[in-house]
């Protein structure tokens, strides 16, 4: 199969935002207890930090880390996690049935990203508590000593503020299920009121607005169109969420996802210019695709009042690797809405990184994250890709490629591929209109024959990254022989024509 992808590096998409190869860690099931905090373990160092999930993060390159939650804030308190260890209070979590002890909270998190060379996402809790226990925290983390809870925090052993940039107005507040669940309507007037008090402590601080759970939601783009209206003038990003499944065990229909993570940012943007035009604003509203991963097999999410219940702990094959890169492709594509977007969820909860006391397994969608954080740098070049379909099922004919491109400063081109084929290997000939491609630097391919491999404790590198030989083809393009079910990252040294 020949496939040709046509580049000029003045079409483009604009900057890349690097914050879209965020991370999100929740307080639930072994992800902060046993994931990143882990005082027994012979691997954390005297904070009780994982020193090896700190390892393995780093080469992950998140800018930012949402945190608390997800569905956990919505009932967290966190005063309940500041102070002496001893005196902090064990409670029940609404969200995964399961007991907090408070051992980890924000000054241990901060502390923590500065290891983990990531910044704090703070998420808010809008279900149960609102706008003073909101400012309380920016004041706590943001402010220099002198107020109440500024000096709290040095009392607590941290003289210098946070400067936490990045705040979450709650967390899927559109949905039932979630803890101080609110229509539309009331959702917003409780953000916009938090937005305005938190933003009078620090006028530097953005804010995420919570938007649609999913496309499943009944109330899919009105929820978001309420809040944005009404909040307009505070909000900088809202949040989308999707988890990606196969539960028809159909890998030629669940390769096709791709298509549909665009038609969601595609919904968005829509429902941005929508709302700008109505504001006749010249204002612009981004995207935060704050969660997103392959979920579905593990479904245990009851934790049966234990601390550090084993919950979600999803295992990841070379299919859903391919999904995974299809999201960052996705958000590479559309850099002008997508300004930040989180992995969910780190470790151990549907997780690339899974521990046990004394080891760390890492999982196949590891590796299309990792290879696209290292390598994706400056604007994103459209791709104009001539290639042949393949029959995904209900999804129709499908483009057999999914394809992401970008284009630094110094010239460094990065193409990266999926090959949805099951059967064939597609030629990639790749042709820059006003460029020639003077070298390969690297090329790199996740592949495998069987679309369920994945890697386990004893089989620890059963899916991995190999180097693919890619050619210069004499006239100043590029062939990349892409392997059936394969993610490739290729880049090349470039120059005017
Ligand atoms: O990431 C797991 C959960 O999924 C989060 O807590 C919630 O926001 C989403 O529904």
């Amino acid at each position: 199969m020949q496939a040709k992808l046509t580049l000029d590096t003045q079409y483009h998409n604009g900057d890349i935002d690097p914050r879209i190869f965020s991370g999100f860690l929740e307080h639930i099931g072994r992800a902060v207890y046993e994931g990143v905090y882990d005082p027994g373990s012979p691997l954390s160092d005297e904070n009780g930090f994982r020193q090896d999930v700190i390892a393995a993060l780093r080469k992950l390159r998140m800018p930012l880390m949402r945190y608390p939650g997800g569905n956990f804030v919505s009932n967290y308190n966190w005063l309940d996690g500041i102070g002496k260890r001893e005196s902090r209070p064990t409670r029940p979590d609404f969200a995964w049935r399961s007991l907090e002890t408070n051992e980890f909270g924000v000054d241990e998190f901060v502390e923590w990203c500065k290891q983990a060379d990531t910044s704090p996402m703070m998420a808010i809790n809008l279900g149960t508590k609102g706008a003073t226990e909101a400012a309380a925290l920016v004041e706590y983390c943001n402010m220099p000593a002198g107020t109440y809870w500024a000096d709290q925090r040095v009392r607590n052993g941290h003289k210098e503020p946070y400067g936490v940039k990045v705040w979450c107005l709650g967390n899927e507040m559109d949905g039932p299920w979630q803890a101080g669940h609110v229509p539309a309507e009331e959702y917003a007037m409780r953000a916009d009121q938090a937005a305005k008090l938190m933003k009078g402590l620090d006028n530097s601080i953005e804010f995420v607005a919570c938007g649609s759970s999913g496309r499943f939601m009944s109330t899919y783009l009105t929820y978001d169109r309420i809040t944005l209206e009404y909040a307009w003038d505070v909000v900088n990003y809202v949040s989308a969420h999707r988890y990606s499944e196969n539960h028809r065990n159909d890998t030629a229909w669940f390769l096709a996802e791709g298509m549909e993570i665009d038609r969601v940012i595609e919904d968005y943007s829509g429902l941005f210019d929508y709302v700008r035009g109505m504001k006749r604003a010249n204002k612009r509203v981004y995207l935060s695709f704050d969660e997103w991963n392959v979920w579905y097999k593990a479904d245990q999410a009851d934790g049966n009042w234990t601390k550090a219940p084993h919950l979600l702990e999803e295992t990841y094959n070379l299919e859903d690797a391919l999904v995974c890169a299809q999201y960052l492709n996705a958000f590479i594509r559309h850099a002008d809405v997508v300004k930040i977007a989180c992995l969910a969820q780190v470790v151990n909860v549907i997780a690339p990184i899974l521990t046990k006391r004394d080891g760390l397994l890492i999982q196949s969608n590891y590796y299309p994250f990792a290879l696209m954080a290292e390598h994706t740098k400056g604007r994103s070049l459209r791709p104009i890709l001539d290639c042949p379909t393949y029959h995904a099922g209900e999804r129709g004919e499908t483009m057999m490629l999914d394809v992401s491109v970008c284009l630094a400063e110094d010239g460094t081109l990065a193409v990266f591929a999926v090959n949805r084929s099951q059967t064939d290997s597609v030629d990639l000939h790749i042709h820059i209109n006003d460029a020639l491609i003077t070298g390969v630097i690297s090329a790199d391919t996740l592949t495998g024959s069987d679309p369920k491999a994945a890697n386990s404790w004893e089989k620890p590198h059963a899916v991995e990254p190999m180097p693919l030989k890619v050619e210069l083809n004499g006239d100043g393009g590029a062939l990349a022989k892409l392997p059936p079910l394969s993610f490739t990252a290729i880049r090349g040294s470039i120059r005017k024509r």
